[in-house]
Order: C-alpha cells, then structure tokens, then sequence
C-alpha cells in the first residue's frame, strides 16, 4: 500500500488520547500513513467562534480520510458563557462539528460494528437451559445518518404555511384538529428514496461481502408506514433483484431492544433509519462491553469521504488524570474500520487478532473491563491504563 494521508482529528478530552494510543497500534501494524492534525473541537469554539473552522474542512475535502477522537459539546448558551471575551456577543452560536461534518460533507451512512470478543468480562451472559450461557454476539448496524427524525425539520407553534399543510391531513384534523397552535410541537421524518436505498444497498452490500446471511430492516412499518414502509418495501425488493441469496428479515425496533438480549446471536446485519439505527446500535454496544468497544465508521459512497470515530465521548471527567485510564479499543476499532475501508484489511485482520489475544488472555484490563468505578487510583489497584492497554496489543501484532 502506498503511504496515505489521514486526518487525525483528537478534538478534546480522552479523544485525544485515544487517538494518539491507535496511531502507535496503526504504526506497528505497518500501517504506512503520514497524518495531519485538523483542529476541531471546544478549543477552536472558545478561541475562533468555530469548533470545526473551514480549514479542518478543506483537509478532509483533501485527503478524505478522517480519524477523530472525541469532542466535547455543550449547550448553546453554556457555549456562548465560555467563548473568549473577544468573542462574546458577536453572533457566534455554537453547534456541535461533528453533526457539522455528516452534514458537510454528507456522511450518510453509519456503520456500527458489534461484535463480542471472547474471555471479555463485559459480554453479555443470560441464563439458558442448562444454566449460564454467554452468546457470541457479531451484529453489524446500518444507520443512515443525515435525515429522520434527525434532520431538524422542526417547528414548535408552527408558521401558517406549515399549520395549514397539517391541517389539509385528516388525521391531524381529527387527532390535533383543536389543539392551540402555541401548544404544538412538531418534528419530522423525512426519508428520501436516495438516501434510503444508499443505506439498504450498503447494508446488503456489507453483508455478501463479510457472509453474513441475513439483513433485518428494524423499523415500524406496521405503526409509521410511509418512512418505515418505504424503506421496507424497498429491502424487498433490492433483496429480491440483486440479493436473492440473503435473507431478509424485518422487526419492529420496540420488539428487537427485547430479542436483543434474547436471541443476540441470531443476527447478522442490521438496517434501520436515523433514530432506531441509533438506538438498537446502543442497546446491541452494551452486549459487547459499551463504550470502551462501540467504533462507527460514517461515509459517503460517492465522494470516497469517510470518518471513523469511536462511540464515546471526551469523557472530560477523565481527561485530566496524570495517568489515562479510558480503554482504547473502542478507537482502535474505529481505526481497523478505516483500515478497511482504504483495502487495509490485512492490516485490520492482525490488529484485531491481537485486540482479541489480549482480551482472551485477561492479564490486561483497563477498569471498565476490571469492573471498577473509573477513580484515579485504578491504575494502582491492577487495572491497566490507556497506554499498557496500548502496549499489549502492540506486543501481540
Ligand atoms: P462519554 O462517552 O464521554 O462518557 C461517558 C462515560 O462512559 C465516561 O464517564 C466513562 O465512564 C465511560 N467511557 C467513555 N469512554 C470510555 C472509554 N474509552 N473507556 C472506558 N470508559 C469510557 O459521554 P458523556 O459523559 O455523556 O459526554 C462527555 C462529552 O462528550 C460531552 O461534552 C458530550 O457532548 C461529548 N460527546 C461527544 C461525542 C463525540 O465526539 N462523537 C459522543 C458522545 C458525547
Ligand atoms: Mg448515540
């Protein structure tokens, strides 16, 4: 592989060691890249009005290729309290750049990668038939990432124009026909054919390519049957045309957040919309171990333009220790997605063989995996920190 340039976006907190820790594991793997740092994130809100100024923008136009830690993001009006006294009152209104960057640069299509690692402590376990079982969990969730209910198409005390479109539905006559407008609020889902065909074709995609043998649609097509039914009846009929050898399952969100701890194992790839992608791909992280193992890969198919992020945040309560506790792994999965990606997956192949070496051997845990409240004093007590966490999956590439 020739050497790439990659984006290396640590942005705050423990996104920054993260990112530093998986460039170390990217490098002794034999990844051949250069990186340039892209500012992003609180520092450049305080200091500029912008946490993700034109110039990170640009970088990515550039190279595509963008690896980020974590930011830390806040409420507008906290926002505009910490701003530098230069800026303050000048207009500036924050919002957060990571949103910013999926709208950008249209970074519809999520990928959320569940899969559980043997020996770790964190994996879900159930009781079966002849007593505890622990269900090797491999789910891979599709979440379109840039509309529904997430697409801010929202009014509360809606204009005329709006509050007279609702009123030519009759199911808004009759279920909200003497409401005072003042007391309406109203958020849309909006689907597109385009970005919902995307998303199902991905996802089908994913799934001849990795052997996975089916594809569940998880939405409400019975309840919400335009946005949901939609994109149902076009699983069907992409499944039928140009995947007849997958299956194709549909379940309703509500129903899968309670087989998800039933019958986890069952699954193989996931697809739903903006919200419920987001929701089961939480519920199915926490089978798996939650936040130190969530990575999420987002892109778009036509521009080549990719990020690849852990779940987690900055989790500022640990950013400050002397000595980083947080697990790195979620990041370092993150990057095996980028890997991927950019046809590194022999790369990807080893470091998630020695991720998983170190996880099944148990010598190494940092203290969410040790199962400690995350204190100062983990280290001391045998829990490892970021950077032996780092260490021993370098050690076994
Ligand atoms: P968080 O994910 O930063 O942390 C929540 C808790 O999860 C932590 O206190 C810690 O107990 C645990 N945790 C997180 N990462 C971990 C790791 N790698 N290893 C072990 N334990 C880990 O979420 P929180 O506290 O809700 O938000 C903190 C800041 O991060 C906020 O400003 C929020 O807006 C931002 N945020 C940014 C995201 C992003 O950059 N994509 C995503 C989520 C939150
Ligand atoms: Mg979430």
């Amino acid at each position: 592989m020739n050497n790439r340039t990659i984006v290396s976006l640590p942005g705050d907190g423990i996104g920054r060691v993260v990112l530093e820790e998986t460039i170390r594991v990217l490098n002794a793997a034999g990844f051949k890249a250069n990186y340039i740092e892209g500012d992003i994130g609180w520092e450049f809100w305080k200091g500029e009005g912008n946490p993700l100024p034109d110039r990170t923008i640009k970088l990515l136009e550039e190279h595509k290729i963008g690896l980020f830690g974590a930011i830390t993001s806040k409420p507008k009006d906290d926002a505009a309290e910490e701003l530098n006294p230069d800026l303050k009152d000048k207009g500036f209104i924050y919002s957060s750049p990571i949103v910013g960057l999926r709208q950008h640069f249209n970074l519809d299509i999520c990928i959320r990668p569940c899969k559980s690692y043997k020996g770790n402590p964190l994996n879900f376990i159930r009781m079966g038939k002849d007593g505890v079982e622990e269900p090797s969990v491999d789910v891979v969730i599709f979440r379109q990432n840039t509309e529904g209910l997430y697409g801010g198409v929202e009014w509360s005390d809606p204009p005329d124009i709006v509050y007279d479109g609702l009123m030519s539905h009759p199911k808004f006559v009759s279920n909200f026909g003497n409401v005072p407008r003042e007391e309406l609020s109203i958020s849309t889902r909006i689907f597109t054919h385009k970005a919902t065909e995307r998303i199902l074709r991905a996802a089908f995609g994913y799934a001849k390519k990795y052997g996975y043998k089916s594809v569940t649609v998880c939405e409400k097509p019975n309840v919400i049957r335009e946005t949901s039914g939609m994109m149902f009846k076009m699983a069907k009929n992409i499944q039928k045309n140009d995947f007849p050898d997958i299956e194709l399952w549909n379940t309703n969100i509500d129903a899968q957040m309670m087989w998800l701890t039933k019958n986890p194992e069952n699954y193989g790839v996931i697809v739903a919309g903006n919200m419920f992608g987001d929701i089961v791909s939480d519920g199915f992280a926490g089978l798996i171990g939650g936040l130190g193992f969530a990575s999420s890969a987002q892109y778009n198919p036509e521009s080549g333009i990719g990020v690849f992020e852990p779940t987690h945040g900055s989790a500022p309560k640990y950013a400050d220790y002397p000595t980083s506790i947080v697990n790195p792994i979620a990041m370092v999965e993150s990057a095996c997605m980028m890997l991927d990606f950019i046809d590194g997956q022999n790369i990807s192949r080893e470091i998630r063989k020695a991720v998983a070496d170190v996880v099944k051997e148990g010598k190494v845990q940092t203290y969410d995996m040790a199962k400690m409240s995350g204190r100062e004093d983990v280290v001391e007590k045998g829990a490892a920190s970021t950077t032996q966490m780092t260490n021993a999956i370098i050690e076994k590439l």
